[in-house]
């Protein structure tokens, strides 16, 4: 029978376990496809291996919720009927229409294996789940035209009106080695036509899951086209990482020219530096802001993947917009998922000298918490040079040549979560700085290395720069923490990096986790403010009542 090792996810969202014979049926990921705002409720549907189902069929499984952090989880909602689906329901998006009608486009793989787009519509607009839809008979209203690759054409996204009344999407496509975002539009979401150019392109392989949206320096999100940039964000299907640029969006021509600084592919900016795959926003007129989705995988050992009986889970929902220099986007968890926050523990002007760590105790549970802290340097002055050889290198090669435990001037500080009574467990959490001529650079880590006894394990160190200026900020830097068993979420600066990371502890499970600060540098660090809360679980029900209308 399936063993539950404690490190299922308490609030980050996922399926229930799927069992059929000892057999975890549920290997498909779980990508969010569709996500979407309608009248009161948020909708997240994904990518799903149903019980029963052939593999390879996958569908788009539904859940609801009126708040982002609980949720109903309802029968799939689209899955192969068709000749234009019958291989499968693959990723896609939701668009509400000016009448308030939600549609959804998704690609369906057809008789021939060919990738085609499709159209559903609810059926019952008095159904507030929305749980059944409709494929119209039209389908596939968008299929690959002769030059197009049938096989890598896919993931339309959320639809968008120009000022000529057209609706235009994007889809993910390649061009032997050439990503391309190719433009559609259409007056009726029925008839549709490709433009005669793509609306970006980059040397970077297939685009999955391209995302389309314009953004503003507030958190308050520009409904419809009125954002100062927009974001273009694509998935990598040959590195399963993504990237995003954004740009000036001109709707009359539908040029899309991203900023100077910003760069496609590798050297891209990222929504996380971890793992963090197939993500998707919608925007949430109620609250009037951008919310982000994203999928991470698990980094286990195959084998247990299949013991646990999941597959992947879903990042915490995030807040997007532009920083206010421009410079890039910044993300935070909707504040929705602070409902679930329990007791808490408070640390406040706490020094931590070279080579020193306490323990943030007194938590029921630290294997399920959120972790706000604020740190500060004592002597910028300590920073390490920056090794010119790094320039221009990935963070990522520089936490590996300098992990946790590799002693530095400024830094590693941070965080030591999911930790065993005897801390030869732990996963840290850290920024080290150095000094590069006149300026600081802040690199921040996710190092598991230490993290599981277990063998068989991936156990990747991300890592990103974090564009701050920290003399300037009078040597603070703040982080934030969203440990769930097995989870390990961080936003650095305020939002500005993040990275998700999937870690799998033997013995600092459950009750046993502890969470510490660490300093392992040797300028002296100061715990400003630190709050780490207990989080409740999201509760997640299941509602499998036939819907009324027939
Ligand atoms: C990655 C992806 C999509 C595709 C789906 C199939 O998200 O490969 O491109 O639509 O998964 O499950």
């Amino acid at each position: 029978s399936p063993v539950d090792d404690g490190l299922r996810t308490g609030y980050h969202f996922q399926p229930p376990k799927h069992w059929i014979n000892g057999k975890n049926l549920m290997r498909v990921p779980t990508y969010p496809n569709g996500v979407m705002y309608y009248k009161g409720v948020y909708h997240l549907f994904y990518q799903y291996n149903p019980q029963g189902a052939v593999w390879g069929n996958i569908v788009w499984a539904h859940a609801v919720s009126t708040d982002l952090v609980d949720w109903v989880m309802l029968p799939p909602a689209i899955y192969p009927t068709a000749p234009f689906d019958v291989n499968g329901c693959w990723s896609g998006s939701a668009t509400v229409l000016p009448d308030g009608t939600p549609v959804i486009m998704y690609t369906g793989i057809d008789g021939q294996n060919r990738q085609v787009q499709n159209v559903a519509y609810p059926k019952d607009l008095s159904d507030p789940y929305l749980r059944e839809w409709v494929k119209p008979d039209y389908n596939p209203v968008i299929a690959p035209g002769p030059g197009t690759n049938a096989t890598a054409f896919r993931d339309p996204t959320t639809a968008w009106q120009g000022p000529d009344g057209l609706w235009r999407l994007v889809i993910g496509t390649k061009d032997n080695h050439r990503g391309l975002a190719m433009l559609y539009r259409s007056r009726d979401f029925k008839q549709w036509a490709p433009a005669n150019r793509a609306l970006h392109s980059g040397d970077t392989g297939m685009w999955e899951c391209p995302d389309f949206y314009p953004v503003t320096t507030s958190p308050a999100a520009a409904g419809g086209g009125g954002g100062t940039k927009h974001v273009l964000k694509v998935s990598l299907d040959l590195t399963r990482f993504e990237y995003y640029t954004f740009g000036e969006y001109d709707h009359a021509t539908d040029t899309y020219v991203p900023d100077a600084a910003l760069a496609d592919g590798n050297d891209g900016l990222r929504y996380d530096y971890g793992n963090f795959y197939a993500s998707k926003t919608f925007l949430d007129t109620a609250k009037r802001r951008r919310v982000l989705w994203g999928w991470a995988n698990e980094s286990d050992s195959a084998a247990a993947d299949i013991r646990k009986g999941w597959a992947g889970v879903q990042a915490v929902p995030r807040k997007v917009w532009l920083s206010s220099d421009g410079k890039q986007l910044v993300q935070w968890p909707v504040a929705e998922i602070e409902s679930l926050r329990g007791g808490h523990v408070n640390v406040t002007g706490r020094i931590v000298g070279a080579g020193q760590h306490f323990e943030v105790a007194g938590l029921a549970s630290a294997a399920q918490a959120d972790v706000e802290a604020s740190f500060q340097v004592a002597d910028l002055g300590k920073a390490e040079p920056f090794d010119p050889a790094w320039r221009g290198a990935d963070a990522q090669a520089v936490c590996a040549a300098r992990g946790a435990d590799a002693r530095g001037g400024v830094g590693p500080f941070g965080l030591w979560v999911l930790a065993s009574d005897d801390r030869d467990e732990r996963t840290a959490v850290f920024f080290r700085v150095f000094k590069d001529g006149g300026k600081h650079v802040v690199l921040m880590c996710n190092d598991p290395s230490m993290s599981s006894h277990a063998d068989d394990l991936y156990k990747p160190t991300f890592a990103a720069f974090v564009d701050v200026d920290i003399a300037q900020a009078g040597g603070k830097i703040a982080l934030r923490t969203l440990i769930d068993h097995s989870v390990v979420e961080s936003f650095g600066a305020h939002g500005k990096t993040c990275i998700l990371s999937r870690v799998y502890p033997t013995k600092a499970v459950g009750d046993k986790a502890r969470l510490f600060v660490f300093n392992n540098g040797e300028s002296n660090i100061k715990v400003t403010h630190l709050n780490a809360y207990e989080m409740r679980s999201a509760k997640i029900t299941s509602d499998t009542t036939e819907p009324t209308s027939r």
